[in-house]
């Protein structure tokens, strides 16, 4: 392992061990100190509770220390392009800004949202890609304009544990679930991260996927192959539905989030104009949960209560968003003791 990018970089055996590990680390008095003596920055362009949190803490649990930097806040503003002439508004390139942290840190996280201006360009990650290209020491994706791994992970921790409920000890836990990802209305388009790296870490677990949103709202479609390809791969299935009246048919997972439409990337209006139909079906309620099979729900949070989920749903014995949330940090535990030598 040299960085953590995406899922997908690591075949499904691997990806499993390191949420055995989150599991015994959950479970652990936290006694190991692999980080003792090393500093890990996180870098981050964006707003956060859960992932600053989690890994600030997480990082003085396995006995480091957390450098925090903000970008434009508590730093300087950076150019991640290469060749440009920076006579606009950024101060300090990236190429230098990783090269000198480097030399303090044993690693480095970083969130950079997709800006929804551009999609040619931020399907391809830039800003994280130019992380990767500059860094020598690890790089770890707090969440970029594609993908939010670290979040998708303690997603199939969670699934794992849920699945694993309730059972006696001689009773093994099923590994597949009938997973939908469904789209939900919120007022402003948000970036994609989140569903596509659900959406590919359940397809690599095997889990029957069913991916419903919109017409419109379709991700993007290397993607979608990428996901059919591990799903094939792992013996599970994936189906898509514009019609969220059967969507919630018979599955045991409810995974709700919100996305902006790449076809109206760089146009905000003409996304919630487009959405605004979809306000009063698109939420997850108790009508919709009662067509599950006893689902329980998550969401990756913040979540906008009564927009995309109801009090009823959120606030139910089924909800255990606060649990994924938790996980959060077990599993970035077991990254940086993977990827931090
Ligand atoms: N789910 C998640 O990444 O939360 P934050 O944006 O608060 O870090």
């Amino acid at each position: 392992m040299t960085n953590f990018l995406k899922t997908s970089d690591f075949p499904v055996g691997q990806l499993s061990n390191l949420l055995n590990s989150a599991i015994e680390l959950k479970r652990s008095t936290g006694d190991d100190k692999p980080l003792a003596g090393k500093s890990v920055a996180l870098v981050f362009f964006n707003p956060s509770l859960r992932t600053r949190a989690s890994m600030q803490v997480g990082i003085y649990e396995l006995g480091g220390n957390p450098v925090t930097l903000e970008p434009g806040g508590t730093s300087w503003t950076l150019e991640h392009r290469d060749g440009v002439v920076m006579d606009g508004d950024k101060t300090e390139h990236l190429k230098e800004f990783v090269q000198v942290l480097e030399r303090y840190v044993s690693a480095i996280g970083v969130r950079t949202f997709a800006e929804l201006k551009d999609w040619e360009l931020e399907r391809t990650d830039p800003v994280l890609s130019a992380f990767a290209r500059y860094a020598s020491v690890p790089v770890i994706n707090l969440e970029s304009a594609m993908h939010h791994p670290c979040q998708a992970m303690a997603d199939m921790m969670t699934i794992r544990e849920q699945l694993g409920r309730n059972l006696s000890a001689s009773e093994a836990a099923p590994k597949r679930a009938k997973v939908l990802l469904t789209w939900a209305w919120h007022p402003k388009p948000l970036p994609m991260a989140v569903p596509n790296s659900f959406a590919l870490a359940a397809a690599q677990f095997g889990h029957d996927l069913r991916i419903a949103h919109p017409e419109g709202f379709e991700l993007d479609d290397e993607l979608i192959a990428e996901i059919e390809r591990h799903s094939s791969e792992a013996g599970g299935s994936i189906e898509f539905t514009n019609n969220v009246d059967e969507a919630f048919e018979g599955v045991d997972v409810v995974y709700a989030k919100s996305w902006g439409s790449k076809e109206f990337y760089g146009d905000p209006n003409g996304d919630i104009r487009t959405r605004s139909s979809f306000r009063d079906k698109w939420i997850v309620d108790e009508a919709m949960m009662q067509q599950t099979n006893n689902a329980f729900f998550m969401h990756c949070l913040p979540v906008r209560r009564n927009v995309i989920v109801t009090d009823g749903v959120i606030d139910s014995a089924n909800s255990v968003v606060i649990d994924e949330a938790e996980n959060r940090l077990h599993i970035q535990k077991a990254i940086m003791t993977e990827l931090i030598k």
